[in-house]
């Protein structure tokens, strides 16, 4: 930990260039809003309560976003430009006197160790702040570096200010500073909204501290992918690419199989188990764990799941917000919606549909059925077709099915309802008085057989 130092996240801006009605930083890259990946590099390095994230447009939001990670907050109520977001949050950081790193929310590819890099070229330096810099192919949009022979910065220019020349250096301002506080708070008030955007631009401290007699350092990055800028959904789809790469990458390297990785989408925090094979175009979402030994088949989407180890999930499968046991098997095209727990050895086949269902060890539903708000004890079997009718048009009821009851194919199970253990349902049964254990319940009328009908049916049309 790194005591004396400071993190301000900027993070109130809307992001005019996403086009959209949602706050930049809580777009998502790799599953994860912008501002996360940057909240959570800096507490790599720093507690929480030397962190403080400038907020505005959509704060409460943007706040609700970082409210498990315990970082402060300071209110930027008018988006003036990056200079005013910080003056916002001079009364939060009051009296603060150390090292303050400024880095901004829409920078999410940036590591823990380049900041940590920052911050000991800053304290090995005579300087009154680094920059982190790099040169780009196509700079584009960025603040370009203007600086001396000593690479020392004189001075940062806004694309919307820079004369043609200068729209031709490829060296480019990250965005990333570490300041001397105590010299910075003092010059803040300089900045002025002098420039094409009208804003209070932070980049312009650079200048004001060269007309001070102080001097800005930079920390050049050779690899700039780090530093990339998300201003727009082209970027955000290029960043996304980049994360879910390194994401896949890790996977298989820690020993989890993936056919074409190129395909497959998979979360941050997800954690998946030695061995594990994941197909084509499937989606590993939130915070989902697999076990080890499973198969996640093709174009499965699995979120914020648990699933033991040898889960085998068919191709186009979907399991959201549930559990899945040791061995258990679900698909292909099955659903488990929400808040089911297939235990160990249990079967879920195709278009089977499981709402708030428990299906117990070894129990089976293989095919075209649907279980809402059931118990389906361990052993029992759903024939094809089974429906339970949990929804009254007013309330959900429960079905229980005992242990080893049989459940006949095209049953209508009314809820509530309880099944017996060991009973039989006959196929085609509409049920809607509970069965005792060990009993046979027939819900449909008996069958009426007319010998010779159709004979004499044919023989009376064909005169
Ligand atoms: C900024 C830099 C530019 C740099 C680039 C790197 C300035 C003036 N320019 O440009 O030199 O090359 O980042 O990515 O700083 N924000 C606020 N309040 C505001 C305005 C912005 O909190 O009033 C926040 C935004 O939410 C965002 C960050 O500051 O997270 C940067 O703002 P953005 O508009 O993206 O700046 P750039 O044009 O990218
Ligand atoms: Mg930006």
């Amino acid at each position: 930990m790194h005591d004396r130092v400071a993190f301000l996240i900027l993070a109130a801006g809307l992001g005019t260039r996403m086009k959209s009605r949602k706050a930049k930083v809580l777009h998502r890259a790799g599953g994860v809003p912008l501002i996360e990946h940057v909240v959570k590099a800096t507490l790599d390095l720093a507690p929480p309560d030397r962190v403080t994230a400038v907020v505005g447009h959509q704060a409460g939001e943007v706040q609700a976003a970082l409210s498990r990670y315990g970082v402060g907050f300071a209110l930027q109520r008018e988006q003036k430009g990056t200079g005013h977001a910080v003056q916002c949050a001079r009364e939060a950081l009051a009296g603060h006197d150390g090292l303050l790193v400024v880095l901004y929310g829409d920078c999410p590819l940036l590591s823990a160790s380049t900041l940590g890099a920052l911050i000991e070229t800053q304290r090995g330096a005579d300087t009154a702040a680094t920059v982190i810099t790099t040169e780009l192919d196509d700079p584009t949009g960025y603040g370009r570096v203007i600086a001396d022979e000593q690479g020392r910065l004189l001075a940062i220019v806004e694309q919307k200010s820079a004369t043609p020349e200068q729209l031709r250096i490829r060296e480019i301002n990250s965005g990333i500073y570490c300041f001397q506080a105590e010299l910075l708070w003092p010059r803040l008030d300089e900045i002025r909204d002098d420039n094409p955007a009208g804003e209070y631009y932070l980049t312009d401290v650079v200048e004001i501290f060269r007309r001070h007699g102080l001097s800005i350092g930079a920390y050049r990055l050779k690899d700039p992918t780090e530093v990339l800028g998300i201003n727009t959904r082209v970027e955000l789809a290029a960043v996304d690419k980049l994360l879910r790469d390194r994401k896949t990458r890790q996977l298989m390297l820690d020993g989890v199989s993936i056919e074409r990785p190129e395909t497959v989408t998979v979360d941050a925090g997800v954690r998946i188990g030695m061995d594990t094979t994941i197909g084509p175009f499937a989606q590993i979402l939130g915070e989902t764990v697999i076990g080890e030994e499973c198969r996640i088949g093709a174009a499965a989407i699995v979120e914020n799941s648990v699933l033991g180890d040898r889960v085998e999930v068919g191709p186009f499968t979907l399991v959201n917000d549930s559990r899945v046991d040791a061995g258990g098997r679900v698909g292909p095209f099955a659903r488990l919606r929400f808040g089911n727990h297939v235990e160990a050895g249990a079967a879920v086949g195709n278009f089977v549909e499981l709402k708030k269902t428990r299906l117990g060890a070894g129990a089976k539903a293989l095919h075209l059925a649907y279980l809402g708000d059931a118990v389906i004890e361990p052993d029992a079997n759903i024939g094809a077709g089974t429906i339970t009718c949990n929804y009254d048009g007013v309330t959900k009821h429960q079905t229980r099915v005992g242990r080893g009851a049989f459940v006949g194919s095209n049953s209508t199970l009314v809820a509530p309802l309880e099944i017996g253990a060991g009973s039989y349902v006959a196929a085609g049964s509409v049920i809607t008085d509970s069965v005792p254990a060990d009993a046979l319940a027939l819900g449909r009328e008996r069958q009426v057989v007319k010998p010779d009908w159709a004979r004499r049916r044919r023989e009376k049309t064909s005169r």
